[in-house]
């Protein structure tokens, strides 16, 4: 196994000392069986096409699967042949109770996807809502729930439409704030933003336009906002998994290692090269089951 456990102080608040907190989470994750690079529909794929070493993709898959499941219950999707991208589980859709809204996936190569995992929603006990035909929708991929406070952040402008934040204020009747993504590395809300347990926030500024920096600011306090520098950023340092004060990522400098560990969160390197070539980490490999 080659997960890293960073070595972290033991959160003195007893966060870190339940093994098993009463609400265990769910977590829906689909196997790399059929994972690969066949088309390019984010910078990250470019130049990649054919290039993914399967074996190892299985061993970082499997490292996640078992790290996450420590924290977490594993429910799996059977994965498809010919939906190389249907590893990423946090494009399935979004989940609210026992509500979902399944995805209207930009690009035709993962529009395929689609029926499956609404049917996996409706035999797993998540009646789906409505979700207007007409608008483009990347589930947990550009939806976040801040964990510190009733509210929904939806990032738009490169897969998910503009419209879509207002969509999810009418279906969920939560407050939402809606990002303009700017930077096409960071083309999902979840590859440069993450809300964190108590209201932290893990995120990548320059990946933002003005206005929706300036919206992060006034929902924020200062001291619960970290702002990652590029070198993190790129290495997928925001798409994290976050399970009872531990935080799942590919990578991150020690520096924000140092600054998790602060804020007593435990930071756990796991590595996943191949799957950052198709522009996806630890979080969009993952998608939460159990939201309120
Ligand atoms: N190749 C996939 C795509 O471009 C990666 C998806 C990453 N998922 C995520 N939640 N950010 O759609």
């Amino acid at each position: 196994m080659n997960i890293h456990v960073a070595t972290a102080p033991v959160p003195q608040n007893g966060a870190g000392t339940a093994a098993v907190p009463n609400s265990r989470q769910k977590i829906l994750m689909c196997a790399p069986d059929h994972f690969g690079v066949n088309y390019v529909i984010n910078p990250w794929m470019l130049g990649n096409r054919g290039r993914i070493n399967h074996a190892l993709s299985v061993r970082q898959w499997n490292n996640l699967r078992d790290a996450v499941a420590a924290h977490a219950e594993i429910t799996l999707i059977e994965p498809q042949p010919n939906l190389p991208d249907m590893v990423f589980t946090a494009n399935a859709g979004m989940v609210l109770g026992n509500v979902a809204v399944a995805s209207r996936f930009r690009y035709s190569a993962r529009q395929g996807e689609e029926r499956f995992f609404c049917q996996w929603f409706e035999h797993n006990g998540f009646p789906l809502a409505p979700w207007p035909e007409d608008i483009f929708f990347e589930g947990a991929g550009d939806a976040l729930l801040d964990r510190g406070q009733p509210l929904i952040w939806s990032g738009f402008g490169f897969r998910s439409d503009e419209t879509a934040p207002a969509a999810h204020e009418r279906i969920f009747k939560l407050p939402v704030i809606g990002l303009r993504l700017v930077n096409p590395r960071f083309y999902h809300l979840d590859t440069c933003f993450c809300p964190l347990e108590g209201g932290y926030l893990i995120y990548y500024p320059e990946a933002f336009d003005a206005a929706s920096r300036a919206k992060i600011a006034a929902s924020v306090a200062p001291e619960k906002r970290v702002a990652v520098a590029k070198e993190d950023a790129v290495q997928y340092a925001c798409n994290a998994v976050d399970l009872d004060r531990h935080i799942f990522l590919n990578g991150a400098s020690e520096e924000l290692q140092e600054k998790l560990r602060a804020a007593s969160f435990t930071p756990v390197i796991v590595p996943l090269s191949e799957f950052m070539r198709a522009g996806g980490g630890a979080k969009c490999l993952t998608l939460k089951l159990k939201e309120s």
